[in-house]
């Protein structure tokens, strides 16, 4: 299993210091940014329990945060330079004001680049930081590494220069980061749950309104796990795109006869009218069958897990890692045998992909006594059956983003 460790501030202000030097003019009058000291921030990121694939529809989601997450140490420069590193990895970007425009090659500071475009879009000039980012979510494993990256930078930012965002403008602003600059047509679930989070809670989001519940996750003697099939993921963000394609051809066909303007309006007892409606496009009958049912399917777990009936959530998962796999398309040979091994386990009640599928993550609820005995066992058979080796991450629903203190040397 790997570590949560998140670094501390000392430790984090520390390496921010020596890769950028220390904070000058420590003590002049604030205000200007040559005064600038640094500051800590941090977001999670989120794992979702069901309603996958529903928000670019302005479906229902139910994820939480996680006890893993993204630490930002930032501070202001007066010299129009934008410097990016990261404690995880090597690669340093040190652009000028004429570079950050485009995206910087393929690499993780499109993220903050891409949150810097869009506050220039709003007329927010950012006149120049220097970032320090550190990070324990698995990259690429579903677990929102990247919203939460833009998650905390937005925030960051927005404290850093005053520019009087909402918490919700700060969502839009980060899913827009992500859909314009980095290329992903992602809907709005990751960077709501990273940015609304709460300790111990699930929110049930409606993606059309915005309207929100949180949801205590009372599990009774359950705990969730979350399984990295440690799968190469590729055609990830293609895949993704070409299924909101076919949701939007299904939207075509149905808005005419049902009067609808997304797809979440349409239930599951219309579609099944108006299938004749489908015949030169199966595709976009099966991705609309899946978010139709996966609605109905988050609109009865969150009651049920709220009465107590832990049980019954644990089929409603099962069922929609089914239609995820059959009617939407997204599932893997890797997450299906994960899947398959954990349903056959004592004390499972259920288990599921999670978040965009192509590999990744799974998410299991099981018996909390269980799950030493789970990991020995599910991650002995998935490597014969797969040749690779899973990781585990038992996940306690943690808070949104936020500032932290930094130890007072940090401070002006
Ligand atoms: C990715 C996207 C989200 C959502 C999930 C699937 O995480 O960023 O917007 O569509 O996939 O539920």
């Amino acid at each position: 299993m790997t570590s949560a460790n998140a670094p501390d501030p000392a430790t984090l202000l520390r390496r921010f210091e020596a890769r950028f030097g220390k904070s000058a003019h420590l003590g002049h009058a604030t205000g200007t940014a040559s005064d600038a000291s640094a500051a800590l921030f941090y977001a999670p990121g989120r794992v979702n329990l069901i309603g996958d694939h529903t928000d670019v529809t302005g479906g229902l989601v139910f994820p939480c945060g996680i006890d893993r997450g993204s630490h930002l140490v930032i501070r202001r420069n007066d010299e129009r330079r934008y410097r990016f590193a990261s404690t995880d990895f090597d690669l340093f970007g040190d652009l000028g004001e004429d570079e950050i425009s485009q995206r910087w090659g393929d690499t993780w500071i499109n993220y903050p680049l891409g949150v810097i475009d869009q506050l220039r879009r709003r007329g927010i000039d950012i006149d120049g930081v220097d970032c320090l980012f550190a990070g324990n979510i698995p990259n690429g494993a579903g677990l929102s590494s990247s919203a939460s990256i833009e998650v905390v930078t937005t925030f960051a930012l927005n404290t850093l220069f005053d520019a009087g965002l909402t918490p919700i403008e700060q969502v839009r602003l980060a899913r827009a980061a992500e859909n314009d600059f980095v290329g992903m047509q992602c809907g709005i679930m990751d960077q709501f749950a990273v940015a609304m989070a709460r300790d111990g809670h699930a929110m049930l989001l409606d993606c059309t309104t915005l309207e929100h519940r949180q949801v205590p996750l009372r599990l009774g003697g359950n705990a969730l796990l979350v399984t990295n099939t440690n799968q190469r993921r590729e055609l990830n963000e293609s895949a993704y795109n070409t299924r909101v394609e076919e949701c939007a051809r299904a939207l075509a066909l149905l808005a005419p006869v049902l009067g609808v303007t997304q797809l979440a309006e349409v239930g599951e007892a219309d579609l099944q009218a108006h299938e004749h409606l489908f015949a030169d496009d199966p595709d976009a009958l099966a991705r609309a069958r899946h978010v139709t049912s996966e609605n109905a399917r988050v609109r009865l777990a969150v009651p049920a897990l709220e009465s107590g009936d832990v049980a019954r959530f644990g089929e409603l998962m099962n069922a929609s890692h089914e239609s995820l796999r059959h009617d939407y398309q997204v599932s893997s040979e890797p997450l299906d045998t994960l899947v398959a091994l954990a349903r056959a386990q004592p004390g499972v009640l259920g288990s599921r992909l999670t978040g965009a599928g192509f590999g990744g993550c799974t998410v299991t609820l099981l018996a909390a006594d269980r799950i030493d005995a789970f990991i020995d066992r599910v991650g002995r058979d998935y490597r014969q059956a797969t040749g690779l080796t899973a990781d585990f991450y038992r996940i306690h629903p943690g808070p949104g983003v936020m500032q932290v203190e930094l130890p007072a040397r940090g401070r002006a």
